[in-house]
């Protein structure tokens, strides 16, 4: 069975340690793959929609923009969804809470593209706790537009000494952790698309 895992980094900086434990898990989620075509895994930047600042007025005027647009189909063609995000002050970060929020406009005749979908939670950061107090609002944030989040996450502290030159992570019981959450995640697609039929 093919799972489809779509990828989003709460962070586009350059360098961004969320976005270097989201493709550590990228990797390990293929090394899942029985066949490599079992797990197929689409990386989504987000600063590559170059959404505006969720705006009412802008919506009403022009519909929904085409970066929004290319958002909800993205996840529409997925089964996941597995984010790594930043925590900023005990929240996740507005470049990601602003794309679910375009994305969770509806479109008239088009289900939602959150509902039924399996997600999974990472967070990297410098500070000792690894950006794990981020994680609760993103969890209810999905959970509130039916993405069934998975119990198992995931938080890297002092993201700057964490990984080894091929993108790994140096300490093999995070990577461990890391492959927990990954197999988790696609398990529970898994399951989910056999109790679809
Ligand atoms: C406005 C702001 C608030 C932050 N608040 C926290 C915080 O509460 N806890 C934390 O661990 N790091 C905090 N940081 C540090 C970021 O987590 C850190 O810069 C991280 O590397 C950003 O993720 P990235 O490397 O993926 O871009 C904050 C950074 C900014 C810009």
């Amino acid at each position: 069975m093919q799972i489809k895992v779509l990828a989003i980094s709460g962070s586009s900086r350059e360098g961004s340690f969320n976005t270097r434990l989201l493709e550590a898990a990228i990797s390990a989620a293929r090394a899942q793959g029985v066949e490599v075509s079992e797990v197929i895994i689409t990386q989504l930047d987000l600063r590559t929609l170059a959404l505006p600042l969720y705006d009412g007025d802008l919506e009403a005027a022009s519909g929904l923009p085409e970066g929004a647009i290319v958002l909800k189909n993205a996840l529409a063609a997925h089964h996941a969804v597995l984010i790594a995000s930043p925590e900023y002050n005990g929240f996740f970060s507005p470049l990601l809470k602003n794309a679910i929020d375009w994305a969770s406009r509806p479109q008239a005749g088009q289900p939602s593209p959150f509902v039924g979908k399996v997600g999974a939670l990472l967070a990297a950061s410098q500070g000792a706790l690894g950006g794990i107090r981020g994680l609760p609002s993103v969890r209810q944030l999905l959970s509130n537009l039916g993405v069934l989040v998975i119990p198992g996450q995931m938080a890297l502290p002092s993201a700057q000494k964490a990984f080894d030159t091929a993108g790994g992570l140096l300490d093999p019981a995070q990577q461990q952790m890391l492959e927990r959450v990954v197999i988790e995640l696609l398990n529970t697609a898994r399951a989910l698309q056999v109790t679809k039929g």
